[in-house]
């Protein structure tokens, strides 16, 4: 089976073709930071328009880089949700036309699930169960994951997302957006032993995370300090051994809570060096294993979602004539497969 993976559920247009037997045949990623970044933040509506204007060109070229036409593919997998509306529309949009007009299913795809499945692009791939860390964006959860479909959220952010808090703090920091790689950046020349920013939830039993009191602790540090290129990189220093942290304790307390010695994490901040290098050390103290997506494949893209639609189109999952997108979708609501 092979199959067409269209993501638009924020900023970046992703499209590829992955083949059961061969892997992935193609991926193009069109990212829309450019045209966001005098904003801060994304623009939904400005977002949408340019998914209108990149989408069909990118799957042209996707097509034509995969020496594929329609007769070569078996199905369309699209994002349907969580995400930006009017974006999650324009994906879901063309995804249904185009699998009408080609007389292929389409299936619509959970955006988290992409992620969850994005280490199996590469081997070796993790075998089920295991504990996986989602950290985006727009979203940090703890999940228990049994098999394709067996979600059990185990804790959510109360408050920010992991990423959104990168992004805060880059920009309080004066960075541009989306601020996370460059904090990370900016945290290499950062010196340990400066600021000592708290562990938010850690003391309290539980793996449910709270990232805003922690953009709140940095925007006081920032604005007591001196301002310095040092001391802006000693914080962002600071600011990402405090995330980093805080997240290593959870995923210790979730493997203990659920006694797997497995863990996936994926997402956005899944790219983060220092995040990655502090899990496999403590992954290596447990005798358990730690796998992580390709670096691109942690940030959105198009090949998670033709993988995860792969394997829900097998399962005989077809989206509806009619569909709708979900900007809000439990992981929890997905059907085992
Ligand atoms: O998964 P993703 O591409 O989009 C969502 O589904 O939200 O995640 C994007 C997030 C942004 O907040 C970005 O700043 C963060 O991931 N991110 C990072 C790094 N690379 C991306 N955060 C920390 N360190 C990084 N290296
Ligand atoms: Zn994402």
């Amino acid at each position: 089976m092979r199959v067409l993976g269209i993501e638009t559920s924020c900023d970046e247009t992703g499209v590829a073709i992955y083949d059961e037997q061969q892997g992935l045949l193609s991926h193009q990623l069109y990212s829309q930071v450019k045209l966001h970044a005098d904003y801060g933040g994304v623009v939904p509506e400005l977002a949408s328009r340019d998914h209108v204007r990149k989408l069909v060109p990118l799957i042209k070229q996707t097509l034509l880089e995969a020496d594929c036409s329609a007769e070569d593919i078996d199905g369309i997998a699209f994002t349907k949700g969580p995400g930006l509306v009017g974006a999650l529309l324009v994906g879901s949009s063309v995804a249904r036309s185009l699998a009408y007009a080609w007389n292929k299913p389409a299936v619509g795809v959970h955006h988290m699930e992409g992620h969850l499945l994005a280490p199996m692009l590469d081997e070796p791939a993790p075998a089920f169960p295991f504990v996986a860390l989602l950290v985006s964006g727009g979203h940090s959860m703890m999940v228990k994951v049994a098999g394709i479909g067996q979600y059990q959220v185990l804790g959510e952010s109360v408050d920010d997302a992991a990423g959104e808090a990168f992004d805060k703090t880059a920009k309080l920091l004066g960075l541009d957006y989306p601020g996370g790689p460059l904090l990370a950046k900016l945290a290499e020349k950062g010196e340990a032993g400066h600021y000592d920013f708290p562990r938010p939830m850690t003391t309290k039993p539980g793996l449910d995370f709270s990232f805003s009191g922690l953009k709140t602790f940095a925007a006081n540090t920032i604005r007591a300090s001196d301002g310095s290129e040092q001391t802006q990189a000693n914080i962002a220093f600071a600011f990402q051994e405090a995330v980093v942290d805080t997240l290593a304790i959870k995923c210790k307390r979730a493997l203990k809570h659920t006694g797997l010695k497995r863990l996936v994490i994926a997402g956005g901040v899944s790219a983060n060096k220092q995040l990655r290098e502090d899990l496999a050390i403590m992954m290596k103290k447990i005798n358990g294993e730690v796998f992580y997506p390709r670096l691109e494949f942690c940030t959105d893209n198009g090949a998670m979602i033709a993988y995860a639609g792969l394997q829900r189109l097998k399962a005989g999952e077809i989206e509806a004539m009619s569909t709708k997108a979900r900007p809000r979708w439990s992981l929890e609501e997905l059907p085992p497969i």
